[in-house]
C-alpha cells in the first residue's frame, strides 16, 4: 500500500535471493576468496553502518554533509536541478539539503519538483519517501526498486533531471565496473541533464586506515555482519569469531580493502548451496573496497564517459569532494 507517493519495481521479488547465491558461490569458490560489499546491509548491518557514520574516526559522511551543506544553493543553481534522482538512496538523509536548496530557487514554482528514488531495498525506499512526502508535501515523490549497477535505462523522464550518487559509493566499484556504471549513466541522460557526484579523496593512511579500522570495533563488526547474514539467508554454520577484521591502505591502487582473515584453520558449511568452504590459518576474505580518489583521475573518467566538469567542492582539509558534471 503506497501513500502519496509512486512505487515501480523493476527487479524480480527473487533478486536479492538469487543475485546472494550467485555472488557467495563465485566469491568462496574463487581462488583469493571475496564477497561483494552490498550484502553487509541487512536490518543489523544497515544498522552499523548508521553508528559507523557518527564515528570519530569516520569523517566520510560529515564532511560530505558540511560540504553540502555550505553549497546546495550554488549546486542546484548550476545544475538547473528540478527533479532529483538519487541513486542507493538508503535513508535519503542528505538529500535534504539539496531538497530545501530546490525549493528556494524554485519559489515562485515549487510544485514542478520532483524527486525520485532508486534502491534494491524496498524497505529502505518506502521508509525514506514516506518521510519525504511528509516534510515536502507539494514535491511530486517516486520510488524505484532497481540495481543501478546495471539498470540505469529505467530513470525516469522530468525537466532539470540531476542524478545523485553520494557518499562515495563509487568507491566500492574497481575500474572497469566503474567505467561500465559511468557509460551506462551517461547513456541513460540527455543534454541538460546532470550528475552530482560524491567522491572521497586519497589522504594520508593515518588518516584512512582508523576511518576503517576504529578503537571502538564498530567497523570490525560490521565487516563480520556479514558472515551472520550468510549464516541466516543461506543457512551457513560460520563462527564470526573465527575471522579478525583487516583495514589495509593499497598505496597503489588508492584503495582501502577489508578483509576478513581466518584466526585458524576454518571448515564452514553453506546448506542452501550444497557447498563446503575451507580456509587455512591466515586466509582472507576480501569485503570490499573504499577506492580514494584524486581531481584528475575522477575528471579524466568522468570526460571519458562523455560528462564534462561543471564545478567541484571539497572541505577545508580536501577530505572529501562533490562534484557536478553536464553531459555532452
Ligand atoms: C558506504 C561504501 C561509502 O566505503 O566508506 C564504511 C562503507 N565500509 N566503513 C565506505 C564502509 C566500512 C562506505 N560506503
Amino acid at each position: 500500500m503506497t501513500f502519496g507517493f509512486a512505487y515501480t519495481d523493476h527487479l524480480p521479488a527473487d533478486f536479492a535471493d538469487r543475485s546472494l547465491r550467485e555472488d557467495v558461490l563465485t566469491g568462496l569458490t574463487a581462488t583469493r576468496k571475496w564477497l561483494p560489499p552490498k550484502w553487509f546491509y541487512d536490518k543489523v548491518g544497515s544498522e552499523l553502518f548508521e553508528d559507523i557514520t557518527r564515528l570519530p574516526e569516520y569523517y566520510p559522511t560529515r564532511t560530505e554533509r558540511a560540504i553540502l551543506t555550505a553549497h546546495a544553493g550554488r549546486i542546484v543553481e548550476l545544475a538547473g536541478a528540478r527533479t532529483l534522482i538519487e541513486l542507493g538512496s538508503g535513508s535519503s538523509d542528505k538529500t535534504r539539503l539539496l531538497l530545501d536548496a530546490m525549493q528556494t530557487a524554485a519559489d515562485g514554482d515549487p510544485d514542478g519538483l520532483g524527486y525520485v528514488a532508486l534502491d534494491v531495498s524496498e524497505d529502505a525506499l518506502r521508509q525514506a519517501c514516506a518521510g519525504l512526502v511528509a516534510q515536502y508535501p507539494r514535491l511530486r515523490v517516486a520510488a524505484v526498486r532497481a540495481d543501478f549497477t546495471h539498470q540505469l535505462d529505467v530513470l525516469p523522464p522530468g525537466a532539470g533531471r540531476t542524478v545523485a550518487f553520494l557518499g562515495s559509493t563509487i568507491g566500492n566499484l574497481d575500474p572497469a565496473e566503474r567505467a561500465a556504471f559511468l557509460a551506462a549513466l551517461r547513456a541513460g541522460l540527455r543534454p541538460g541533464d546532470h550528475f552530482l557526484l560524491g567522491a572521497d579523496l586519497v589522504k594520508p593512511a593515518e588518516v584512512l586506515v582508523p576511518a576503517y579500522d576504529d578503537a571502538a570495533g564498530v567497523t570490525a563488526a560490521f565487516n563480520r555482519n556479514v558472515l551472520a547474514v550468510l549464516n541466516h539467508r543461506l543457512g551457513a554454520d560460520f563462527d564470526p569469531a573465527d575471522f579478525d577484521h583487516q583495514a589495509v591502505w593499497d598505496a597503489t591502487a588508492e584503495w582501502i580493502e577489508m578483509r576478513l582473515r581466518a584466526r585458524r584453520p576454518v571448515a564452514v558449511r553453506v546448506d542452501d548451496l550444497d557447498l563446503d568452504v575451507r580456509f587455512d590459518a591466515g586466509e582472507d576474505i576480501r569485503t570490499e573496497i573504499s577506492t580514494k580518489f584524486r581531481r584528475d583521475r575522477l575528471t579524466v573518467e568522468l570526460t571519458d564517459a562523455g560528462f564534462t566538469p561543471q564545478g567541484w567542492w571539497t572541505d577545508e582539509q580536501g577530505w572529501f569532494s562533490l562534484s557536478l558534471w553536464g553531459v555532452r
